[in-house]
C-alpha cells in the first residue's frame, strides 16, 4: 500500500490520540520497514491493518470504527489534494461511478505498484445507487468512510447499508445507497 496512505494515517491518529501514540503503535508492531514512511514509497498493508489492531486495544474503539473513520477523513484529505477530481462531478452518485473508470486509473498512472480495489455500480433510479467493492485485501470499512466522506462533501444525505456477499477468495460488499430526501 502506498506511503501517502499511512502518512494520512499516521497524522490523523497524532491529531486525535497525540504523538506519543503513533510512537507506541510503530513500536508495538515493529513494522518490517521501521515505520518511517514516505508518501511515495510502499509497504506491506499488514503494517497498516496491524497499526489499527493496536490502536483499537489502546483505545477500545473497534478496529472497523477506526478504519471507517479513516476512510472519511481520507475522503476530505482527497478532496484538497486532488480537487479536480470532485470538481468534475455534480454529486456523489457521479463522483462514485468515476472511481473505477477515471480516478483510481489516474491513481495507477501515478503510482503504477498502487493495489486497488475494482468497483462496479447500479444506478436503480434517482435515489437509489448500488457500488461494489471487490478486492484481494479487506478494506471495506475504509471504502465505507470513502463514500461518507464524498456523501459530505457534495452535503448529500444517504442511508448506506452493506451487504457482505461471501464466498470465494476476495473481498466482496455491496453498498446500497438510498437518497434521504430532505
Ligand atoms: C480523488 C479520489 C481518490 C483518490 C485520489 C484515491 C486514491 C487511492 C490510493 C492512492 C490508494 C492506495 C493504493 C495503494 O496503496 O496501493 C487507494 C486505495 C483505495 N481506494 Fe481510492 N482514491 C480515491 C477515491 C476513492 C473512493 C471514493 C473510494 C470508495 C468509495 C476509494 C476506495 C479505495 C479503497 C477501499 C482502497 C484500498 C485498497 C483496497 O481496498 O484494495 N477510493 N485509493
Amino acid at each position: 500500500m502506498k506511503g501517502i496512505v499511512f502518512r494520512e494515517f499516521t497524522d490523523m491518529v497524532e491529531n486525535h490520540f497525540g504523538e506519543s501514540m503513533v510512537d507506541d503503535i510503530i513500536a508495538t508492531t515493529n513494522p518490517a520497514s521501521g515505520g518511517s514512511y514516505t508518501t511515495v514509497g510502499t509497504y506491506d498493508h499488514g503494517e497498516l491493518v496491524a497499526m489499527v489492531g493496536v490502536l483499537s486495544d489502546r483505545t477500545g474503539i473497534a478496529a472497523a470504527v477506526l478504519v471507517h473513520s479513516f476512510g472519511k477523513h481520507l475522503a476530505g484529505v482527497f478532496s484538497r489534494k486532488f480537487p479536480a477530481f470532485f470538481d468534475d462531478c455534480p454529486n456523489t452518485f457521479e463522483f462514485l461511478k468515476k472511481i473505477d473508470n477515471h480516478i483510481h486509473v489516474e491513481v495507477k498512472k501515478l503510482y503504477p505498484d498502487a493495489e486497488l480495489p475494482k468497483f462496479t455500480y447500479l444506478q436503480h433510479s434517482e435515489l437509489e445507487f448500488e457500488l461494489i467493492y471487490e478486492s484481494q485485501r479487506d478494506f471495506s470499512h475504509l471504502a465505507h468512510g470513502l463514500i461518507e466522506g464524498c456523501m459530505e462533501y457534495f452535503n448529500e444525505a444517504f442511508q448506506i447499508h452493506r451487504e457482505d456477499v461471501l464466498g470465494g477468495g476476495n473481498t466482496t460488499v455491496i453498498f446500497k445507497l438510498r437518497r434521504l430526501v430532505q
